[in-house]
């Protein structure tokens, strides 16, 4: 089945990928593709929505795509520097504005009668984020909306489908945003709402059979949420020809591979568990550097899964949980490559020598999205629900050098953060936490004894994909129980601390 798709054509803004969210929220399939590549399927797109850039119009690097293919034949979304894209170069006027224009502001005039604003009404919230103003609507241009400092806030072009907006729908605080977005999707442009997680598992899973057939896949289960639904859908395509490898680096958490591994098995995957934890630890002697640390785990994964993939005989595929974050062509806005903070997916693109052709089934999935679809699947809500843990494991919690005696005591420690987030019900609430161990020692004093142990720090954030994140502000009383209880359980501590950085400018994991 084909469905109704919308176009996202990115300028480069930090809240494209928003609009996405928001479009597969009214359950419509869309994609995202970089404003100079317009998709060679241009036909099977119904509508098209243009982006936000952190780039002024006005500037010498302005982005500029020939639009003729779109303009007056789709229904055209212009949102802040597309709004302002439309005006600049169809003769209205865009200029620096004189006040700043971040954050909250309210619409205070709508043109009445208008189906793009149906439903909503004057005063509702919307939220802006730039420094150009349009001045002078393009020729053709009708006002649409008004806030107190921005006159064209919203217009339209007479005898076309082109809408533009000033202001940001896709971002939570633009509160009729979403409404918005179905106006001008479902009840202008009539795309329609055709894209529920049931729907994707049910082709998903008839695409795999047909391109699958009789042969053989291996994946690489993690444990973690991506690679468990894609696994899901595969073993509801071709059921025992799927082979799954779970490694146990000795670098997960407490018990974490015993218990995920029986898991799997509960769920009818045909897995394996591979027990290779000394060579990794092995490995990892002597090396203190969290970029050569991440080289070594990624460089003994790849033989691990490589040597029981061989032992699968014939197997041609390779499956992976690559989500659709991974795979979007961004803009970089200042043109440059953007720098390497940190080698992250190390474990995610396994060599060409390993001869398997590729298959990504949750590759066109955000991953709340993988969360919808595994609970479609009656998937465990414990598995789905799991923390992001990077693949590297303990590895990057333990800075500096590693031995087994530290990933002891940071199983330890973990274990007792984590099952207290559970008790207290604060685990669903908090995207990621884990603990770190610190290389240093500090003094104590337990009874009448001096010590002079090891201190860990606990991390919880709150975020929606990792590339921002808040601390959270967990309770006193949570704190100061579960420090108790490592100091006093967990034997070569005698300091917890609770890390308060947000990301930027920390980094959520410390290496
Ligand atoms: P940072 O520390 O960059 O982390 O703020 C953002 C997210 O990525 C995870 N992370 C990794 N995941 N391999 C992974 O598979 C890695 O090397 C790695 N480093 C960080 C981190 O846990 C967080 O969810």
């Amino acid at each position: 089945m084909q469905h109704n798709k919308v176009l996202i054509l990115d300028f480069g803004s930090q809240y494209t990928q928003l609009i996405a969210r928001r479009v597969r929220e009214l359950n419509i399939y869309c994609e995202i593709h970089p404003f100079n590549k317009i998709p060679l399927d241009l036909d099977s797109f119904k509508a098209v929505v243009l982006s936000g850039s952190p780039i002024s119009v006005r500037g010498k690097a302005v982005l500029h795509p020939d639009l003729s293919q779109i303009r007056g034949k789709k229904p055209l979304l212009a949102v802040c520097y597309g709004a302002q894209y439309l005006a600049h170069f169809s003769g209205g006027e865009v200029a620096e504005s004189n006040t700043r224009e971040y954050g909250r502001a309210h619409l205070n005039f709508i043109k009445e009668g208008e189906e793009f604003f149906r439903g909503i009404t004057k005063g509702s919230q919307v939220w802006m984020s730039h420094s150009d103003t349009i001045k002078q609507l393009p020729s053709k241009g009708v006002l649409l909306a008004s806030t107190h400092d921005v006159e064209n806030a919203a217009y339209k072009i007479e005898g076309e489908n082109t809408y533009a907006i000033q202001f940001h729908p896709e971002v939570y605080h633009s509160s009729d945003g979403k409404q918005l977005l179905e106006n001008f999707l479902v009840h202008i442009a009539e795309v329609e709402q055709d894209w529920t997680p049931a729907s994707f598992v049910e082709e998903t899973v008839d695409t795999l059979k047909e391109q699958l057939g009789d042969d053989k896949v291996v994946l690489g289960l993690s444990g973690g949420v991506d690679s468990s639904v894609a696994a899901m859908l595969l073993h509801k395509a071709i059921g025992k020809n799927l082979y799954c490898i779970f490694v146990n680096n000795g670098l997960l958490r407490k018990n974490e591979f015993v218990d995920v591994l029986e898991q799997y098995e509960g769920m009818g995957l045909n897995v394996k568990g591979v027990d290779a934890s000394a060579r990794f630890l092995d490995a990892l002697e002597g090396k203190s550097d969290p970029e050569e640390k991440r080289k070594a785990i990624g460089r003994v994964f790849i033989e691990v899964f490589d040597d029981e993939a061989h032992l699968i005989k014939d197997v041609q595929w390779l499956a992976q949980g690559t989500i659709y974050p991974d795979v979007i062509e961004s803009v970089s806005a200042t043109g440059g490559p953007s720098a390497t903070i940190k080698s992250h997916h190390n474990v995610g693109g396994l060599p060409d020598f390993m001869k398997l052709k590729v298959v990504e089934p949750l590759k066109a999935l955000f991953k709340d999205e993988v969360r919808r679809v595994g609970a479609s699947m009656d998937m465990d809500k414990k598995l789905l629900g799991r923390h992001p843990f990077p693949g590297p494991g303990l590895a990057i919690r333990i800075l500096g050098d590693l031995t087994r005696e530290k990933v002891r005591i940071l199983q330890e420690v973990d274990a007792i953060f984590i099952n207290n987030l559970r008790t207290w019900n604060l685990y669903d609430s908090v995207w990621q936490a884990g603990a770190i161990l610190l290389p240093v020692n500090s003094v104590g004093v337990m009874g009448d004894e001096r010590t002079y142990e090891k201190c860990v720090a606990l991390r919880a954030v709150e975020s929606t994909d990792g590339m921002t994140a808040d601390w959270v502000n967990l309770p006193y009383e949570f704190l100061q129980k579960t420090s108790n209880e490592i100091i006093n359980k967990v034997k070569g501590v005698n300091r917890v601390v609770y890390d308060i950085s947000s990301k930027p400018p920390a980094t959520i994991e410390w290496e």
